[in-house]
């Protein structure tokens, strides 16, 4: 397995060791509705991960991208977002859906990366024709990626600013641009996003919230009435002294792939001639 380096995020060159590895964990990279379907990484893909990254299982990156996310059980993207984005459980992300980028400095005299960004080939350059010693960056402090709670559903074609919080339960309907904060089970759309409505009534979102189904196996909700919110509510509510919450393994991917790539122990030696085996009595 090749892993590569690269400060905040590593690169991992896809073989069939990964995409094993990645079957084991239960990690997708497509639908594969029917079985035996192609993968949309292929070996010779390169991955990039964020070093951070924790998984849970059941959670699929499919459609576009190549790097596997912070995602609670159950989610999916049909977008590529940024490697270091949070996401609950029970998530459903659709087709281009995007985090607004990288903030240029509004409260400098430019927003030119002259001023903030000396990476960037042409901007040394200039300072090297200009004779100019050190590159000195204004400031230019990031906002934090978004999170994103449990149970949020994003439609198509959506833009998230940075440093907001989608809560758990929330909706975003298609075309949005979501600039502030998102309560919990609202629906929301427009651009910018507002209040379109509540999902449900506020009793059962609220008992919905304080119980935070999303937390249990879903084993121990099988069978129970998701069409019905408020009778579940009750149902959970009836089961829960008696659930504990669901703890699947975590896997931080960097720790994870770097175990694999680590040199195996020599297959212990098997002698030429060895001893009898005394038969089984
Ligand atoms: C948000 C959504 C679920 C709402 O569906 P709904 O409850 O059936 O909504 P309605 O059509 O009854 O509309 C309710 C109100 O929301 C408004 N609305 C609906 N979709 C909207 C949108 N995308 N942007 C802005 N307002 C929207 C309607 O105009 C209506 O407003 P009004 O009450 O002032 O008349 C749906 O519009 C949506 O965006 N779905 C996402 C689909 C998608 O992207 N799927 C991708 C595959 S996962």
């Amino acid at each position: 397995m090749h892993l590569k380096d690269e400060g905040k995020v590593f690169k991992v060159v896809v073989d069939d060791e990964v995409l094993q590895f990645l079957d084991r964990i239960r990690v997708y990279d497509d639908e594969q509705k029917k079985p035996g379907a192609k993968r949309r990484w292929k070996v010779g893909d390169r991955l990039t991960i964020h070093k951070k990254t924790v998984v849970e299982p059941y959670v699929t990156f499919r459609e576009v991208g190549f790097s596997i996310l912070n995602f609670g059980a159950f989610s999916y993207s049909a977008s590529g977002l940024p490697l270091d984005i949070k996401v609950g459980r029970y998530c459903s992300i659709a087709r281009n859906v995007e985090v607004f980028g990288w903030g240029h400095p509004a409260e400098a005299v430019t927003t030119s990366l002259m001023v903030c960004n000396a990476e960037t080939r042409w901007v040394r350059q200039a300072y090297k024709d200009f004779g100019i010693g050190e590159f000195v960056s204004v400031r230019n402090k990031q906002k934090l990626m978004p999170t994103i709670g449990n149970d949020v559903w994003i439609g198509a074609d959506v833009r998230i600013a940075r440093g907001i919080t989608i809560g758990d339960g929330a909706i975003i309907a298609t075309g949005a641009v979501v600039t502030k904060d998102v309560a919990p089970y609202s629906v929301v759309g427009g651009v910018p996003a507002r209040f379109i409505r509540h999902r449900f009534s506020p009793n059962i979102f609220e008992n919905l919230l304080d119980l935070k189904w999303w937390s249990f196996s879903f084993k121990d909700l099988a069978g129970m009435d998701f069409d019905e919110p408020d009778r579940f509510a009750d149902q959970l509510r009836e089961r829960a002294p008696d659930l504990r919450p669901w703890n699947p393994k975590r896997i931080n991917l960097w720790e994870a792939f770097g175990s694999l790539a680590e040199p195996q122990p020599p297959a212990p030696e098997v002698p030429q001639s060895s001893p009898a085996v005394p038969a089984c009595p």
